[in-house]
């Protein structure tokens, strides 16, 4: 199998929202999770491929995209953007739940969210923001480390000083790539960590 990293385009999208899925739980699967499965997307891969596209690629095996990473060059102006522009798009296509949280299912909770997105937190020293997400058949054999080597070249390139990423404490696999890939982590909560890497 040959692996190529190249430019996201238009014709992307929708494997985009389809790998963004494919990977949520954690690094597995999530599709059987969720009813709408755009809903993942909205939140996690739409934002950076509308809002912000040069900062997208995409990685292709003999048979098509099998992974991707995108991000965002300042993550102060994109979250600006993402409230101000991106959400309040999303939330005309849906009604912002009003039962009882304790009985919502995993779409309510993203709708909700959507409607009510979790205040963003910046580190300045580190002000680019990364998701890398590969399918399972591409994972395993070096191109995430390909990946980020493509990313932060591009991120160096147009000047940034740094790139953080989350992810949750329940992605063992994810966070021994990056400690290996040498990001260290700047903040843990009970559910997700930051983890972190200066250019500088
Ligand atoms: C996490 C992920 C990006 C890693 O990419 P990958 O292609 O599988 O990892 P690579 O094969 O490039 O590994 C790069 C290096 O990290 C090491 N590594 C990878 N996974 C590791 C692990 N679980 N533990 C220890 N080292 C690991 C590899 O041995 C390799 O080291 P080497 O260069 O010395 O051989 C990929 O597996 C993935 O997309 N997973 C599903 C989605 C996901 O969880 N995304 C992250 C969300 S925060």
């Amino acid at each position: 199998m040959t692996f190529l990293i190249n430019p996201y385009t238009q014709e992307n999208h929708d494997i985009v929202y389809d790998i963004c899925v494919k990977t949520a739980d954690n690094g597995d699967d999530a599709s059987h999770l969720h009813e709408d499965p755009k809903l993942i997307g909205h939140c996690f891969a739409g934002p950076y491929i509308n809002l912000e596209p040069d900062s997208a690629f995409i990685l292709n095996d003999d048979n098509g995209p099998c992974g991707y990473i995108i991000g965002a060059l300042d993550s102060a102006s994109f979250y600006k953007k993402m409230r101000g522009v991106w959400l309040p798009d999303i939330r005309k296509n849906y009604e912002d739940p009003t039962s009882d949280p304790d009985t919502w299912n995993k779409d309510e909770e993203m709708i909700h969210l959507i409607f009510h997105p979790e205040e963003p937190v910046l580190f300045p020293a580190y002000p680019s923001h990364l998701h890398i997400d590969l399918l399972p058949k591409a994972q395993g054999q070096g191109q995430g480390k390909q990946m980020m080597d493509h990313f932060l070249k591009y991120l160096k390139k147009k000047a940034s000083k740094g790139v953080h990423l989350g992810l949750s404490v329940h992605n063992d696999r994810a966070f021994r790539f990056y400690k290996k890939y040498g990001m260290v982590e700047l903040k843990r909560n009970f559910d997700s960590i930051i983890m972190g890497l200066s250019f500088e």
